[in-house]
């Protein structure tokens, strides 16, 4: 299983870092199998799993849940969970209650959030200080969506200098790694190089030290899929193909 730490190898052997989203037992179980590096029970459930409109309404105890399932059915990956929305951004104290519940009841090794500088460092520095692995997130941050929308990020220079300096300043107060979400490809390049700690990609070029999909969205099982993200099988048609066919077969008897 691989601990933080040794994920900041994975940069500086030259290694790309894979990691998938997972849900529930079943996927975790496959990811784990497939040879994912690192699961993430990330927020984006709300959507894909709850059928929520945005992945606002989600609670602690809800990804704490699924949370619990996913490392039932994980050996060897790294697990890192989503702080949902408001269960960190009103004070560091709640923040270190909120991911000290997640490692505590779930088993995973590391808490991810959303934001930059100013805003996220003091509560990422105290995190730390307790013992709590943090992954930062920044660019596209869905969890600030009536503010951004889900529009691409660092289109204007001034937006460029904030992301670099926000991606400088969580590596200074801790952060193992941080996501990029959905920004240019030559910005996510020029962090990437700056920092000594992993960006993980999405929607964010290739030249990232790893990437990042919702794998429900690899699986082909979204109706609303980012423009970024590609469906490597079409699992809808697939099981929906599955269900017409067992349906056909059980309707045939008798008739
Ligand atoms: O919640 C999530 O799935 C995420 C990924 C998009 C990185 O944060």
């Amino acid at each position: 299983m691989p601990t933080v730490r040794q994920l900041l190898q994975f940069k500086a052997n030259g290694k790309q870092i894979v990691a998938l989203t997972a849900w529930d037992f079943a996927i975790a179980q496959i990811l784990d199998a497939a040879g994912v590096d690192l699961i993430l029970v990330g927020d984006s459930l709300a959507m894909v799993t709850l059928g929520y409109e945005n992945t606002l309404p989600l609670t602690l105890d809800e990804i704490i849940h699924h949370a619990k399932a996913v490392k039932r059915g994980v050996k060897n990956a790294l697990i890192v969970v989503d702080l949902p929305f408001l269960s960190y951004q009103t004070s560091p104290e709640v923040a270190i209650e909120s991911a000290g519940r997640i490692l505590k009841e779930t088993g995973a090794q590391a808490v991810k959030l959303e934001g930059g500088y100013p805003r996220m460092i003091e509560t990422i520095t105290r995190l730390v200080e307790a013992g709590i692995p943090v992954m930062g997130h920044i660019g596209l941050t869905p969890q600030s969506v009536h503010q951004l929308g889900y529009r691409q990020q660092g289109q204007t220079e001034i937006d460029r200098e904030r992301l670099i300096l926000a991606a400088v300043e969580l590596e200074r107060a801790g952060v193992f790694s941080i996501v990029l979400e959905h920004i240019p490809a030559d910005l996510a390049k020029s962090i990437s190089e700056k920092l000594s700690i992993p960006t993980i990609g999405i929607g964010a070029g290739v030249d990232c030290d790893g990437q990042v999909l919702v794998t429900a969205d690899l699986l082909g099982l979204t109706l609303r899929q980012p423009p970024f993200a590609k469906a490597y099988v079409d699992l809808r048609a697939i099981i929906t193909q599955a269900v017409q066919d067992y349906s056909a077969d059980v309707k045939s008897v008798g008739s």
